[in-house]
Parts: structure tokens; C-alpha cells; sequence
């Protein structure tokens, strides 16, 4: 059996998170994914938050799996003639350039479906149409503008950015369902299509419950889960909301032993409904099962932090691997904070792929996150990611450049 994705050839003109992210995915599938670079430096993040010096980045190595490499400069006439011949013989064109960019090179929508109609044109930008669609776009800018910031953090605080990188692997994401999903319809139509994701789009479409608690704030005035319904006021817009759930259930973060010098220390604890009499049983206060203002979630909602601290008594007397062993015995839903260094470590994460561990002739091992979708028919192998220009002979004999074409490019520093 193949990859799922053989036989599908992308151009990938992707660099830093969001489209690379996109690219390594189908890469991962089994797309033949070429990825063009400038001579010289290439892809910035090759350089950026380097750990060794002279090597290829973790923040390159770790999103450019399984991926080819070649140089091209894109704007010299031979360049184009080159980057003409890929778009003839490739079925998808990734990008995430800076608005216009693919335009001023000369690459319009227009002139590459002249070149190949069956071509899909996949692009990450910072917004869609609108006031912001020329500006440039990074990561946090994405979720403050996505509605990510404003609903992060504490009420007393100012808003936060998330650790997740959601605006630009959400966004690569977002592309690459974009991509098959175009490729799909080709099969029918036989032609190719324009495919948007942008930024500021892929962290509202996750911030989806925020905009349900927008609407549900104008209704009723407030929003019993939220912290701030114990006491606090609601403004005009969904306020910060600490750790509380997002969904039906309420829950909080709580303090483990351990808590004052392990900042990890903590446990996400859920009150589910269901499991109430167990909670109660667990913290030793079983006539709250039956005692009208805690027996049912309703009355429960005014005094849902101080129900969380008298859990914390609790909790804090275990560690948090601990409580989450007796919470479980009990169906109680519960997650301890896991430390970047636990997960590292975590053996059912390297069993399943999820974490790799990855050779690389110049940094040696490295871990990287794996291929979080797991195909049954199309297992994953991970590759190390290309150096600069590794590829670049091969693609153009692939494309059918003869070696004294090459060395011609190359003596002009077209490639
Ligand atoms: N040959 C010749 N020129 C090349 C080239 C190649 N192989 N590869 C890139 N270039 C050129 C581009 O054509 C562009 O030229 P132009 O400005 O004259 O049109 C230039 O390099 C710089 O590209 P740009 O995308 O503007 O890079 P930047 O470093 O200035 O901006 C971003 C980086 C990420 C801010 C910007 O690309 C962007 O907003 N992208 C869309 C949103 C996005 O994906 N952001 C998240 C990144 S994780």
C-alpha cells in the first residue's frame, strides 16, 4: 500500500511556521514536496533561534520534514523559466509571501493558470479581504486580532497570547484541509483553484466558543460559569475567564503538592455533573449530595470558586499524578499540567509517533512532534528535513533539465 498522498507534487514556496507547517503535513501523507529557496540563505527560520551555530535551526528542521530542497532565485528571467516548468508539472502551489509578493514576481493567478489549469493555488495571509489584506502578518498579531488575546489571561490582567501556536500551524492547518479538499473536487472538474486561509480567520474559527458567549453575554447579561458571575461584573464583551471550561461543565486549575516550587505542580479538575457524589465523596463533604445549594449544577454555579478551593484542600495534599490516579478511579475528568519536559519524556508519546526522535548529519538526534493524524492505511516515517539546496540537481533532472543546463543556472547563480 502507498501513502495517501503519492503522486501529488507540490511547490512549495512556504517559509517560517504557517505554510511549512501546511507543507510538512502533506509531506507526511506522502506529497512529493519541493521547496523552493533562495540561494544563500533560504528559508529565514534556517538562521533564527539557532542553538548550534552554522546548523540548520530546530525551528527549520522541526517543520520541514520529509520535504526536497532546492535554490532558485525566482526573479532573474532563467528563474522564472524554471519556476514556470515546476508549476507545468506540479499539482499544487503553497505560499504564504507577504500580499502581492507571488504577483510581483510575476506569478499571478491569471499567468499560472495559463501555465497549468489543473493547479491549485494555496496561500496563508495575515486577513482576508478587507482593510488589513496588505499587511504583514506573524503569529501573535494573528491572535490578537482573532479574538485568541482579548478571551486570554485573567480579568485583572492584560490579554495574553497562548503558548499554542495557533495562528500559524492552526493556519497551515486550516490550508492543508483546504488543499485536499480542492484536490478532491479536481478529480470531478478537472481544474485547479484558489485556496485562502487566513490567519486572522483560523484563530476566530478556534475561538468559536467566544463568539457563542459574545452572543450569549447581549442576551442575558451574564454568563454563570464565567468567574466573574460569583460577585464580579460583565461588560460589554466577553471578559478573561481564568481557567474556567469553555464548555458545559465548570472546572479550574488546582494546586498539587508540590505547588510553591514546581510551576507545574497543578491539575485541570472537571465538577461534572455526572460525577458529582463522587467529588463530594472524594473531599470528604458528602452532604453537599444532598444539600439544596450544592446538589444540583444550577445552585452550584454562584459558588463555583469557593467549591474549587475546598477541592484544592484536597488536591494539594497529592501530587498531581496522584490525584489524577484516584480522580480516574472515579470517571472524575481530570488532566494533570504536564511540564514540556514531562511530555518530552513521555514514553506512550514516543510509542505512538507522536514524539520522534530524528538523525540529522549535521545537529545529530533531535526530537520533533511527529505526525499528529494517524492514518492506519498511510502510516507516517519521519525525515529529516533538507539542507539548503540538497535537492536542488535532482528536482531539475526530475523536471528534465540535462546536467549542462544545470551547471548553467548554476554558473548564472540562478540556483
Ligand atoms: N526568489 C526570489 N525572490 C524571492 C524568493 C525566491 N526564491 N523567495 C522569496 N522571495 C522574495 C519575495 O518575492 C519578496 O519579494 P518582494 O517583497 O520584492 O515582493 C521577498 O522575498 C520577501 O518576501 P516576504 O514574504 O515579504 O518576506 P518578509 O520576511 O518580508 O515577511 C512575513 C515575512 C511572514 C511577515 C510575510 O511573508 C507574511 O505576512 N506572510 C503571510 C502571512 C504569514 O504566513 N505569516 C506567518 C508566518 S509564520
Amino acid at each position: 500500500m502507498g501513502k495517501a498522498l503519492e503522486g501529488v507534487r507540490i511547490l512549495d514556496f512556504t517559509h517560517v511556521q504557517s505554510g511549512p507547517t501546511c507543507t510538512q503535513l502533506l509531506a507526511w501523507f506522502g506529497a512529493d514536496v519541493i521547496k523552493v529557496e533562495r540561494a544563500g540563505e533560504g528559508d529565514a527560520t534556517r538562521g533564527q533561534l539557532r542553538d548550534i551555530a552554522g546548523v540548520d535551526s530546530l525551528y527549520f528542521t522541526m517543520l520541514n520534514h520529509n520535504k526536497r530542497s532546492m535554490t532558485l532565485d525566482a526573479k532573474r528571467p532563467a528563474g522564472k523559466e524554471v519556476l514556470e516548468t515546476l508549476i507545468k508539472q506540479c499539482d499544487v502551489l503553497v505560499e504564504n509571501f507577504a500580499p502581492g509578493a507571488l504577483d510581483r514576481m510575476g506569478f499571478s493567478w491569471e499567468r499560472i493558470q495559463e501555465l497549468n489549469p489543473r493547479m491549485i493555488v494555496a496561500s496563508v495571509k495575515g486577513f482576508g479581504p478587507g482593510p488589513y489584506e496588505h499587511c504583514k502578518v506573524y503569529e501573535n498579531v494573528a491572535q490578537c486580532t482573532g479574538g485568541a488575546a482579548a478571551t486570554t489571561g485573567f480579568d485583572d490582567g492584560p490579554p495574553l497570547v497562548s503558548g499554542a501556536q495557533i495562528g500559524d500551524s492552526g493556519s497551515g492547518l486550516h490550508l492543508a484541509l483546504g488543499i485536499v479538499t480542492a484536490l478532491y473536487q479536481r478529480n470531478t472538474t478537472g481544474r485547479g483553484q484558489k485556496v485562502l486561509t487566513s490567519m486572522q480567520d483560523a484563530v476566530l474559527n478556534l475561538c468559536r466558543v467566544k463568539l457563542r458567549d459574545q452572543q450569549r453575554l447581549e442576551r442575558n447579561g451574564v454568563m454563570e460559569e464565567y468567574p466573574q458571575f460569583a460577585g464580579g461584573q460583565f461588560g460589554e464583551s466577553v471578559p478573561r475567564a481564568g481557567n474556567a471550561f469553555g464548555g458545559g461543565q465548570p472546572g479550574w486549575i488546582l494546586k498539587c503538592k508540590g505547588w510553591e516550587n514546581d510551576p507545574n505542580a497543578y491539575i485541570y479538575f472537571i465538577a461534572q455533573a455526572q460525577v458529582w457524589p463522587s467529588v463530594c465523596k472524594l473531599i470528604g463533604r458528602e452532604e453537599w449530595i444532598t444539600d439544596p445549594e450544592y446538589a444540583t449544577p444550577k445552585a452550584r454555579l454562584p459558588r463555583l470558586m469557593s467549591i474549587f478551593a475546598t477541592v484544592e484542600e484536597w488536591s494539594t495534599t497529592l501530587t498531581k499524578f496522584e490525584a489524577m490516579d484516584i480522580l480516574n478511579k472515579y470517571d472524575i475528568p481530570c488532566g494533570p499540567i504536564l511540564s514540556m519536559k514531562e511530555i518530552a519524556e513521555e514514553p506512550s508519546l514516543r510509542a505512538t509517533g507522536t514524539i520522534v526522535e530524528v538523525d540529522h548529519p549535521e545537529r545529530g538526534p533531535y526530537l520533533s512532534v511527529g505526525n499528529p493524524i494517524k492514518l492506519s492505511d498511510s502510516p507516517t516515517e519521519v525525515r529529516r528535513s533538507p539542507l539548503l539546496g540538497e535537492h536542488t540537481d535532482e528536482v531539475l533532472a526530475d523536471l528534465g533539465y540535462s546536467r549542462e543546463q544545470i551547471a548553467l543556472l548554476r554558473e548564472e547563480r540562478v540556483i
